[in-house]
């Protein structure tokens, strides 16, 4: 199971002070706004299994109007909590300078990470399947998530394995209220 603390949603609401600005225990310092993660890692960890948990986070700049003033302190503290918690990998959506879905307004903070949490890591965003062969061989990361590539290539793991060419997806169908964009991009021949 993978919980979704990335992106702007409910826990990266918590986690980042853009966004968070509770007074109680879950507010103020890093340590409090890592809190609700922690918990909800806890009770997740504890229904399926730390080794059937997994968490996503996207320690990149602002997204979904939410920011953080210190990210590297806060996502370090966040990769603290979930080596504690033993999970069975972290996904990270971190785009490059030259992300094509959101760009970070500082450097990648998942190298610190990766020295705190010892676990699988993730990396995600504008990979082709070149790009993540070598961020695997520089030990940047254990695996590379694809997420448009799987849109355009219903054929994705084979089209890598076999180097084929890859298809581009249409941004115009991704929200599309048909089957145009779901179920008409073709497989390899
Ligand atoms: C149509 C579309 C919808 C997405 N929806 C979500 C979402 O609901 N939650 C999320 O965390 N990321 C979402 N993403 C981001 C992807 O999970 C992924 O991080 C992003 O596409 C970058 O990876 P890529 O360069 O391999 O496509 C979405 C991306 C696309 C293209």
């Amino acid at each position: 199971m993978q919980i979704h603390a990335a992106n702007g949603y409910l826990i990266d609401e918590f986690l980042r002070d853009g966004t968070n600005h509770r007074t109680d225990e879950y507010g103020g310092p890093v340590e409090n706004r890592v809190r609700l993660l922690r918990e909800v890692v806890q009770v997740v960890a504890e229904t399926v299994g730390a080794d059937r948990t997994g968490v996503r986070l996207s320690p990149n700049g602002a997204i979904q109007g939410c920011n953080d003033s210190d990210p590297a302190r806060l996502f370090v503290a966040a990769a603290e909590v979930l080596q504690e918690a033993g999970i069975a990998y972290l996904e990270m959506r971190e785009p490059g300078e030259g992300g094509t879905f959101g760009k970070p307004d500082h450097p990648p903070i998942a190298p610190a990470m990766r020295r705190v949490f010892t676990g699988p890591m993730i990396l995600n965003s504008d990979y082709d399947p070149a790009g993540a062969a070598a961020a695997m061989a520089d030990g940047k990361a254990d695996a590379i998530a694809f997420g448009r590539p799987y849109i355009a290539n219903p054929d994705l793991p084979q089209r890598v394995a076999n180097g084929v060419p890859l298809a581009k997806d249409v941004a115009r169908t991704w929200y599309s209220q048909g089957q145009e964009g779901y179920v008409d991009y073709p497989v390899a021949a």
